[in-house]
């Protein structure tokens, strides 16, 4: 099988569940804008159907779902260059994510790392919907023919079952039909991790709000996470070797990086035999300069409801336009009786 036969595609999502947070921004969101380029079509989406997966406040879904939408606007997607909408407004997703719950298999889902670390020891009471949820992410992905799908390193194995339900509908329908999509993971921040324990990835589920960055932080609120931020007592080295067994050190010169487009690399050239004590401050400058613009603009962007609306209306209109076809033609692939034989 040939990946070059799909004209690429990008696509990726982020839920709408409680804040966006610097490791979305720098391990995703701010990637979909590199990847906003004239010759390249690009479809970014708000996942409020894999937000319900766990429990959701309705006033709450509602307002995260337009607030990530000013994110993605703030952050520099144009609705004009990309197509921007939420996840239910546009029902193959859902469809075909039933299909694929009839290709995928129990044993395949039952080895997500997330769905281990999300029902956590009690399965038994855990929604359907989580333990279904990569075959949804499969379908939004595979709705779209999309050939690349930028994310952060958390979602890597949920990528590789995209990839294998693709391969397996293919194999048992003996045709060449959904691509095999290849993860985009790259950069320096693809796993952002905790300004309290390096060991920890950066989630919107910690309880401490000091272990995140939230894209809603004011200036002040950013710099004091910085200077509090946990380090340890060494310089800076200037050689990337010297970050090894030093993960809070390391987290914050990956961040450095990602921010201002370089490589971690290229950071310690500059900041090596630094202090925390002098490089904290230049972190959060530098922080400040690039966060405090996109969170005022997302604050601006709250108060256009109505404006917000209608570009996740018009977005999802035309997402369908392209899913749509693709869903239709599965349908026939699969002798559904109604969907036009060809
Ligand atoms: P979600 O909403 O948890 O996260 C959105 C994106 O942010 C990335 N990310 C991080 N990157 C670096 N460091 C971190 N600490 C960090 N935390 C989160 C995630 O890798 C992701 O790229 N299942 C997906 C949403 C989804 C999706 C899709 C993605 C649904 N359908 C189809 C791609 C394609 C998720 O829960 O992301």
């Amino acid at each position: 099988m040939t990946e070059t036969q799909f004209t690429p595609r990008v696509f990726s999502g982020i839920q709408p569940s409680g804040n966006l947070h610097l490791g979305n921004y720098l391990g995703a969101l701010k990637r979909f804008v590199d990847m906003q380029q004239p010759d390249m079509e690009t479809i970014y989406c708000m996942v409020d159907l894999h937000a319900i997966t766990v429990w959701q406040d309705p006033k709450e879904l509602a307002h995260s779902t337009r607030e990530l939408c000013a994110g993605f606007i703030a952050a520099g997607l144009d609705p004009e260059k990309s197509i921007l909408f939420n996840q239910s407004q546009v029902p193959e997703h859902a469809q075909l994510a039933w299909i694929f719950n009839c290709v995928a298999r129990m044993g395949w889902m039952q080895r997500m790392t997330q769905w281990k670390d999300k029902a956590g020891k009690n399965q038994q009471n855990a929604s359907l919907g989580l333990f279904a949820y990569p075959s949804l992410m499969a379908a939004d992905i595979l709705t779209y023919h999309a050939t690349h799908v930028p994310v952060g390193d958390d979602q890597k194995q949920h990528l590789e079952l995209t990839r294998d339900i693709a391969i397996k509908f293919n194999h048992d329908y003996g045709v060449d039909f959904f691509p095999i999509t290849e993860p985009v993971i790259e950069g320096a921040a693809t796993r952002v991790m905790s300004l309290r324990d390096g060991s920890k990835k950066m989630s919107k589920s910690d309880p401490s709000d000091m272990s995140r960055i939230n894209m809603t932080d004011d200036a002040d609120t950013i710099a004091k996470k910085i200077r509090k931020a946990k380090t340890d007592p060494e310089a800076l080295p200037s050689e990337l070797d010297g970050l090894d067994e030093r993960p809070e050190a390391r987290n914050l010169v990956n961040i450095y990086a990602a921010l201002s487009d370089q490589t971690a690399e290229q950071v310690l050239a500059e900041v090596g035999g630094k202090q925390f004590g002098e490089f904290k401050p230049m972190l959060a400058e530098l922080a400040v300069s690039k966060l405090a613009p996109i969170s005022s603009e997302m604050a601006r962007l709250m108060g256009e409801e109505a404006e917000i609306d209608q570009i996740l209306a018009k977005g999802a209109e035309k997402a369908r336009s392209i899913a749509a076809p693709i869903l239709q033609q599965t349908y026939e692939i699969v002798g559904m009786v109604g969907a036009k034989q060809g």
